[in-house]
C-alpha cells in the first residue's frame, strides 16, 4: 500500500509499504477514508526530533473498519470509526484515571504511544491505506455511518480534543478571559473551544493573517499581530490588565517577536524556545492559570543553544511564583473529550470543519508538508485522501 514515509530533514515521499495486519485478537485494521498533517509532524519533518528516516507518519486517523480481531467485541467490519492519536491500554493506573496520553503499557520504558511518532512506541502511522488499531475496543471511537461530517470527524484524532484540552488545563470558566498565542490548528481549536465554553473575550496571537482571520471570523476572538507590536502590550491595552487564562498552542519552536521580520515564512534564526512561556507568564493576571498544550522536547537537536538542546529553557520562574500562576502540560488525553466533542458534532452544536482549507490525495502529502511547513497564507489544515 501506499503511505507518507519520512526520509530526513524537510523530506517526505509516498511509497510502498506493507500493509498492517492483526497481531492481537484486539486489533482491528482500518481502511483510512481521511488523514490529517500535524503541527506535530512538522517538528519531525524539520528533523528537530530525533526521528530517524523509515518511520510513516500520521497520528490523525479516521476510516472504515475492514480486518477485526477475534477478540474485538464491540467493533464490526463496515464501522466508521476515528481513532485518537494516542494508543493507549485502557487498564493501566494512568487509563483507568482518564490519562490516555500517558499510557504505561503500551510502549515500553515510557508513558504515551502513538500512531507514526518518534518515541512514541512501534505503532505505524495512518498516511497510509490501512491502519492497525490496538486495543481497538477501547481505542476506536464509532461514528454515525456514511460520510457526513467527514471533516470534522477527522479532527476528533487530535486537534480539536487538543484545542479543548488547551482550556482544560488552563480551567477555564464561562465568563474569564483568555489569552491563545499560536493561531495553527491547535490554536484555532482552544479558541473554538473556548467560545463553546462561554469565554467573555479570547485573544489570539499569531503573525499569519489568514489564521488570525480564522480566529476572528470563527471563534469570536481578536486577532493579536505579534509583528506588528509586543503581543503582550496590545492584549493589556485592550484588555486592562491581565486575562484571566492563557493557552500555549505554539511549543518550542516559538518565533521571538522581537526578532527582525525575514524573507522566510518561518525563520529557524527567529526561533525563541521559551519566548511564548514567558509572553504568558506576562500576559495572565496574578494567580491565572495556563495551558500549554504546545509541544516541548527533551532533546532537540537543531536547538539554538546547548540549554535547549536538553530541553532546558529560560523560564522566568520567578515572575511565575510572584504571580501565584498555575500551569498544565502534556499530551491530550483525547479519549476524555472525543466522544463528547463528537456528539457536538452530529447534534450541529459544533462544526469544527472551518480549520481544514485542503483535502487532497495522498499523493499530494511532500508538496502539502512544505506548504504547510512555510505557514502559506490560506493554508491551515490539510486533511489527505489515500
Ligand atoms: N499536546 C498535544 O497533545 C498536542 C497535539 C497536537 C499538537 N501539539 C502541538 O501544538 C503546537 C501547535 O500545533 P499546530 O498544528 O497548530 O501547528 P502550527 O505550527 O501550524 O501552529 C503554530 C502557530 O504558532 C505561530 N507562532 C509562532 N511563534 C509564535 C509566537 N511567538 N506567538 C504566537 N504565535 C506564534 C505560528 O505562526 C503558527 O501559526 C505544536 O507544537 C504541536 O506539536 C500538541
Ligand atoms: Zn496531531
Ligand atoms: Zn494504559
Amino acid at each position: 500500500m501506499e503511505a507518507v514515509v519520512y526520509q530526513g530533514e524537510k523530506d517526505v515521499a509516498v511509497e510502498e509499504v506493507d500493509e498492517p495486519e492483526i497481531q492481537h485478537p484486539n486489533d482491528v485494521v482500518i481502511d483510512i477514508t481521511t488523514t490529517a498533517i500535524c503541527g506535530s509532524d512538522l517538528h519531525m519533518y524539520e528533523g528537530r526530533t530525533a526521528a530517524e528516516p523509515g518511520i510513516v507518519f500520521g497520528h490523525e486517523n479516521m476510516g472504515t473498519v475492514s480486518e477485526v480481531g477475534e477478540g474485538v467485541s464491540t467493533l464490526e467490519e463496515g464501522d466508521r470509526v476515528v481513532a485518537p492519536f494516542n494508543v493507549a491500554c485502557g487498564f493501566c493506573q494512568n487509563c483507568e484515571e482518564g490519562y490516555t496520553g500517558f499510557c504505561t503499557n503500551v510502549n515500553p520504558g515510557f508513558a504515551g504511544g502513538a500512531y507514526g511518532y518518534v518515541a512514541m512506541g512501534p505503532y505505524k502511522g495512518g498516511q497510509a491505506e490501512k491502519l492497525r488499531i490496538p486495543y481497538a475496543d477501547f481505542n476506536a471511537l464509532k461514528l454515525p455511518p456514511g460520510d457526513e461530517h467527514e471533516d470534522s470527524f477527522a479532527l476528533l484524532a487530535d486537534i480539536f480534543p487538543t484545542g479543548w484540552h488547551g482550556t482544560e488545563l488552563a480551567n477555564l470558566q464561562p465568563g474569564e478571559s483568555i489569552a491563545i498565542y499560536g493561531a495553527g490548528p491547535v490554536g484555532l481549536m482552544a479558541a473554538y473551544s473556548a467560545d463553546i465554553k462561554g469565554a467573555s473575550e479570547i485573544y489570539v496571537v499569531d503573525r499569519v493573517e489568514s489564521r488570525l482571520e480564522m480566529a476572528e471570523d470563527h471563534c469570536n476572538a481578536t486577532p493579536i499581530n505579534f509583528e506588528e507590536a509586543d503581543p503582550v502590550e496590545q492584549i493589556k491595552d485592550q484588555h486592562g490588565g491581565g486575562v484571566d487564562k492563557g493557552v500555549d498552542a505554539v511549543g518550542y519552536q516559538a518565533i521571538d517577536p522581537d526578532t527582525k521580520p525575514t524573507d522566510d515564512a518561518y525563520d529557524p534564526a527567529r526561533e525563541n524556545p521559551a519566548i511564548v512561556l514567558n509572553d504568558l507568564i506576562k500576559t495572565v493576571r496574578p494567580t491565572g492559570e495556563l495551558g500549554i498544550p504546545g509541544l516541548y522536547v527533551p532533546s532537540d537537536p537543531g536547538a539554538p543553544d546547548e540549554m535547549a538542546a536538553q530541553g532546558r529553557l529560560g523560564i522566568d520562574f520567578g515572575k511565575l511564583f510572584e504571580k501565584g500562576l498555575k500551569l498544565g502540560t502534556g499530551q491530550c488525553n483525547v479519549k476524555d473529550y472525543n466522544r463528547y466533542l463528537r456528539d457536538l458534532i452530529v447534534q450541529g452544536r459544533a462544526d469544527p470543519s472551518f480549520v481544514v482549507t485542503h483535502r487532497v490525495d495522498i499523493e499530494e502529502a511532500p508538496e502539502m508538508y512544505e506548504r504547510f511547513d512555510n505557514r502559506e497564507e490560506g493554508v491551515v489544515k490539510v486533511l489527505l485522501e489515500p
